[in-house]
């Protein structure tokens, strides 16, 4: 389900700037763009991991592309939870295309898509920065950890702790890339809490 192609300006010189096409895709990622995600995710400490197959079919994915090149620019995943949650499990912009806008295009235009499911949209995040920047102009409440997310909310509770969990960690992939990456990236893996709650229909 393609958006619209948007044309981005790029920086280029003043008389010669660049512009690219660029479209937001929702579509299964192909093996080869799944396998480049892939590749520099397992470099990242800050992302633990997802599957091939869940690039490629399992989970609800979007790519954004160069429309003329049709070059990979970055890749979002997300993960439909029980209940009305669905979490936005990765948003990732390649490394040579960085601090050009796409990661705000990416999220932006996935949310909007997203938007008519009137899903609560849950997202963590593991530093300050572009990604903190992104998610709280696009509306999310943020907050630094699990515990303050939870604190006074037995029902957050019981669901992020018990059915979140279960359902995050039920994929063998996953469970190895987090062991590895304690390991050779010294992770932690402590997340700060992004909530964007379902906006209610105006009452006529
Ligand atoms: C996070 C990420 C998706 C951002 O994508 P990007 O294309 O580089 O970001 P953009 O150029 O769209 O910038 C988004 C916003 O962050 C701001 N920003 C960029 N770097 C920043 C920084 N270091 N500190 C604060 N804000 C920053 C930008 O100014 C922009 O805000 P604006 O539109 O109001 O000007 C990208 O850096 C990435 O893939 N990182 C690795 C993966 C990751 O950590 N993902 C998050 C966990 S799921």
């Amino acid at each position: 389900m393609p958006t619209q192609p948007m044309l981005v300006r790029e920086a280029g010189t003043a008389a010669d700037p660049q512009t690219r096409e660029v479209e937001l895709q929702r579509r299964p990622l192909t093996r080869p763009e799944a396998a480049e995600v892939m590749a520099q995710i397992r470099r990242s400490p800050k992302i633990t991991g997802y599957s091939t197959a869940e690039w490629t079919g399992r989970r609800d994915t979007f790519v954004l592309v160069d429309l003329t090149s049709g070059e990979l620019l970055g890749a979002l995943l997300t993960h439909h939870l029980a209940g009305n949650w669905c979490e936005i499990a990765v948003v990732f912009v390649l490394e040579a295309h960085r601090g050009r806008g796409y990661g705000r295009l990416l999220l932006g235009g996935a949310l909007r898509t997203l938007a008519p499911s009137r899903k609560r949209q849950l997202l963590f995040f593991s530093a300050e920065g572009a990604m903190e920047t992104m998610v709280r102009s696009a509306g999310f409440e943020v907050f630094p950890d699990e515990d303050s997310f939870v604190r006074g909310r037995p029902g957050r509770s019981i669901y992020l702790r018990s059915i979140y969990k279960a359902q995050w960690l039920s994929n063998i992939y996953r469970i190895r890339e987090m062991r590895r990456k304690r390991r050779e990236l010294d992770c932690s893996f402590t997340f700060k809490v992004a909530l964007l709650e379902t906006k209610k229909e105006p009452s006529k």
